[in-house]
């Protein structure tokens, strides 16, 4: 086995971040170097875990060498993260959603310096699910197409990350451009549905982790295709093997897709 993997987790002590350095600790394969929080964060300065050497701290200037950056903070901390794997010349494995399209020009622009993954869902489900509604879509291009989705209440942004992914996977199948289809409110005298719309409903509240459904609906059936994901270990468990994939690659725009069709020879 070659030399481990030294990964830092930015956002650390959130909800994912806790999965990650928790997962990373263990996983043989990887040097957890440094677990980044926000400069405003009460952990700061404690080791991540009873008796280890690694504290929390938002200082990247004392990360340390690294091979690659985990980022689950916000569209803030990923800035942060961003600056420091562009001067070091670092890989980036991006899990924040809702970044907006100057963060996201900004990205695609890093990719030419620097091997950057980023997926709005790290689920292997929703990878699949993605697929099959790209076929699916096609399939049944005249039927209406509208997706659901769920999440905790705390979640900062709407529609997720997910549903727009899946928004973009129905608008490939359909050889449409999602930003011209997509209806992304209804309310009031909104008049009929438009055919070729790809509408997006919301649901927030308790300890949802996330849920997404994407309904094909014609006249008189319908097909739903759905996933659920009951624990978030799955994403950190994705961006884990994405992380250990895109360490050492070339620079370049890297996708979950490419990591499992390469990993399955196809
Ligand atoms: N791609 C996927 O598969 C996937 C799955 C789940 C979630 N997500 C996304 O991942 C992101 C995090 O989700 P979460 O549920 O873990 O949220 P969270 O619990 O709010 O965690 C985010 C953490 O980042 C910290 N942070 C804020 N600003 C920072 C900065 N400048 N530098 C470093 N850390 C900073 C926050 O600290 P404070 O609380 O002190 O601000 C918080 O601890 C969200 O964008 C979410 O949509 C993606």
């Amino acid at each position: 086995m070659g030399e481990a993997v030294r990964v830092a987790v930015n956002g650390a002590t959130g909800r994912m971040g806790r999965v990650l350095v928790d997962l990373l600790r263990r996983d043989r394969r990887f040097e957890l170097v440094a677990a980044v929080t926000s400069p405003h964060d009460a952990d700061m300065g404690t080791p991540v875990a009873p008796g280890s050497t690694l504290c929390f701290s938002h200082d990247w200037a004392r990360a340390g060498a690294l091979d690659v950056v985990i980022d689950f903070s916000g569209p803030d901390g990923l800035d942060a993260a961003l600056n420091h794997c562009l001067a070091h010349k670092v890989a980036l494995v991006v899990g924040t959603t809702g970044l907006g399209e100057a963060r996201e020009a900004r990205l695609d622009q890093a990719a030419s310096d620097i091997p950057v993954l980023r997926s709005a869902n790290f689920s292997l489900g929703v990878a699949v699910l993605s697929r099959l509604l790209r076929q699916a879509a096609a399939a049944l291009a005249e039927w209406d197409l509208e997706i659901v989705e769920a999440h905790h209440g705390r979640k900062e942004d709407a529609p997720s990350g997910t549903a727009l992914l899946l928004g973009e996977a129905a608008a490939a199948g359909r050889g449409v451009v999602l930003g011209e289809r997509a209806v992304f409110a209804r309310e009031g005298r909104t008049g009929p549905r438009q055919a070729g719309d790809i509408g997006f409903a919301v649901v927030r509240g308790g300890d949802i982790v996330g849920e997404h459904a994407a309904l094909l609906i014609g006249q008189g059936e319908r097909v739903e295709l759905a996933h659920r994901a009951t624990d978030r270990s799955i994403f950190a468990r994705g961006a884990v093997e994405a992380a250990h994939w895109l360490a050492g690659k070339p620079a370049g725009h890297y996708t979950l897709d490419a990591m499992l069709a390469e990993r399955s020879g196809g």
